[in-house]
């Protein structure tokens, strides 16, 4: 065997072996309990919609940093949230801003929801929001 076979047939058994775990491992990008799905705008510009993972965030902050310090209305679509604001350091970019979290660039991240599906908070751990992108942090892909 040349050392050209033994390297191909290597790269076989190593790429067999990453589908292989990756098909154990729990799909990323899934909706749960408590999400809310945002699409005042999204599906018009068409971007999917974005599902904001609530119970996540409420655990690392305390309500009043989101809904009195930075100003998010207790409502599903109830802020008019746009790319613009978000890059000024409104909204969700007072966080994603690759200081206190990733930044924006990371699109799929945030923009995970169904085509077409209306602005609501997801109360059915059936019923699912999102399709799978499975992406990670742009600085995190090395
Ligand atoms: C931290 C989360 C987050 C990230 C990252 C993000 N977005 Fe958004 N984006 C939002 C939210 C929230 C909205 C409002 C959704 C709605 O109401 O439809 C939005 C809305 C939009 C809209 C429609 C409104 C507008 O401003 O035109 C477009 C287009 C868009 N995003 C594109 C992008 C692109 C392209 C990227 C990557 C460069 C990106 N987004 C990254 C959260 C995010
Ligand atoms: C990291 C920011 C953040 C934190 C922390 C946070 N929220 Fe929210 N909350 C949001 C966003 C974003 C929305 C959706 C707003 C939209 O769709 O425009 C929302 C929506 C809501 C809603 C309306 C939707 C629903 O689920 O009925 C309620 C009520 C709410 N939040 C209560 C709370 C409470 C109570 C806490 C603390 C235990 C809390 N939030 C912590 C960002 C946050
Ligand atoms: C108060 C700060 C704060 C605000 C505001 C905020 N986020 Fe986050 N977000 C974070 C932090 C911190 C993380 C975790 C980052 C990490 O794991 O490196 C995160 C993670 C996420 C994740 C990934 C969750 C996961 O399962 O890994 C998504 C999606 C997300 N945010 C969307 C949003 C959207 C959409 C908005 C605006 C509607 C928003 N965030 C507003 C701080 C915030």
């Amino acid at each position: 065997m040349t050392s050209n076979q033994r390297n191909s047939r290597f790269g076989v058994g190593l790429l067999l072996g990453i589908i292989l775990a990756l098909g154990f491992l729990p799909p990323a990008g899934k909706a749960e309990y408590g999400d809310v799905l945002i699409n005042n705008y999204s599906d018009a510009a068409g971007m999917r919609p974005v599902v904001f993972p609530h119970w996540f965030h409420r655990i690392r902050f305390r309500c009043k940093v989101c809904h009195a310090d930075l100003g998010f209305k207790m409502q599903a679509g109830g802020n008019q949230i746009n790319m613009l604001k978000i890059i000024d350091g409104e909204y969700c970019g007072a966080c994603h801003n690759g200081e206190v979290a990733w930044s924006i660039e990371n699109c799929d991240i945030c923009h995970t929801g169904k085509p077409g599906m209306a602005t609501q908070v997801h109360m059915s751990t059936t019923s699912k929001l999102t399709t799978v992108t499975g992406r990670k942090p742009k600085e995190e892909q090395q």
